[in-house]
């Protein structure tokens, strides 16, 4: 399929994978490339500049097609080396980059004197529009069923996306909550390019976490997810588990008292001990909604051949059999 994301990143499917702490190494990312889509390593998982360049350069080792790069701005302690990170992306070779969170005017002169397209994920139209005008090449619209950090609007993506549509002169593609071919043309029927998905890759057989994770996105349902640090204006959706009831518990005891550090222990270095150890009850790590629509852990080519197969299959089938029937109604 051919849309204008496709066109931007010389892949072959309107699919991408986003930026995903402690999983989007370079198996994930490469596997994704391989499949046709844009599989993303997640920089700041890297735990250095230097390391994301030996990341970047396992990962060429393991595809020729397109891959790319996610740089997340987010609130921190202390703030990570960013232009050493882009000078890894740069010197790498890389050709797409992810930015999240906050304003990446920072990065981006760097970034595009690079020849890099940039994609910008945002989670409302007037984020989505600053983007735009500082130079950002595409969007990625994230909706409020998405996993992890769904911004403070709770605007699902209904209306979202075409709102976006109807405001953007960028392509941008839809994220949040999509799995599968119907995600894929719902998207493209609101007016996106393509589609950005990150819980659904989590449960694939390539995604170099550990078997407990991958079974508890296919065990939950879409209601298994909570809303964390909502008062910290930094909410996250999150898959339920002991540490994010505890968590729960002393928001809605201090409410808009608490502070970050009376959650330190559900919620600091954990992504770890979750994604690599199997440790499930270490504390909040994303998940989307979508665990609702996820009952299997196929490899990334398996999962994207399927999508395509679907959507071409609603195109052309079940969308062909209501051809003219508008007009002639
Ligand atoms: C476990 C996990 C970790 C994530 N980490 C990041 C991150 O570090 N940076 C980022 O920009 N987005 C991150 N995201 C968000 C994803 O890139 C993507 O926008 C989101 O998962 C889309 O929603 P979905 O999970 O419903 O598909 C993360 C999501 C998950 C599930």
């Amino acid at each position: 399929m051919k849309t204008a994301i496709t066109e931007m990143f010389g892949i072959e499917h309107p699919i991408i994978q986003g930026g995903m702490h402690f999983v989007g190494f370079a198996e994930l990312a490469a596997a994704v490339s391989n499949a046709g889509g844009l599989g993303l390593i997640t920089g700041l998982t890297q735990r250095t500049p230097a390391d994301l360049a030996n990341e970047i350069a396992k990962c060429r080792d393991m595809t020729d097609k397109p891959f790319g790069v996610n740089l997340t701005f987010l609130p921190a302690m202390v703030a990570p080396d960013y232009p050493g990170y882009v000078k890894a992306i740069i010197e790498g070779g890389v050709k797409a980059v992810e930015t999240a969170g906050r304003n990446p005017q920072q990065v981006l002169p760097h970034l595009k004197d690079a020849g890099i397209s940039v994609i910008h994920k945002c989670t409302s139209v007037r984020h989505a529009l600053k983007a735009q005008s500082i130079g950002c090449d595409a969007v990625s619209v994230d909706g409020f069923e998405c996993g992890g950090h769904p911004g403070e609007d709770e605007v699902p993506k209904m209306i979202l996306l075409p709102r976006a549509a109807d405001e953007l002169d960028i392509p941008f593609v839809s994220s949040g909550g999509q799995a599968d071919g119907r995600s894929l043309v719902a998207s493209l029927a609101m007016g996106a390019d393509g589609m950005n998905m990150g819980t659904r890759f989590i449960a694939t057989k390539e995604a170099p976490v550990h078997q407990n994770v991958k079974d508890a996105i296919v065990a939950a349902s879409e209601l298994d997810t909570r809303l964390v640090m909502r008062s910290l204006r930094n909410t996250e959706r999150v898959l339920t588990n002991d540490a994010v009831e505890r968590l729960i518990v002393k928001e809605k005891e201090l409410g808009d008292k608490l502070k970050f550090e009376d959650i330190v222990e559900e919620v600091a270095g954990v992504y770890p001990r979750i994604m690599l150890e199997g440790d499930m009850d270490a504390g909040a790590w994303s998940c989307g909604m979508v665990a609702g629509l996820i009952h299997d852990i196929p490899t990334c080519k398996e999962l994207i051949d399927r999508i395509m197969a679907e959507a071409d299959q609603i195109i052309n089938q079940r969308l062909a059999k209501f051809q003219g029937s508008a007009v002639s109604a």
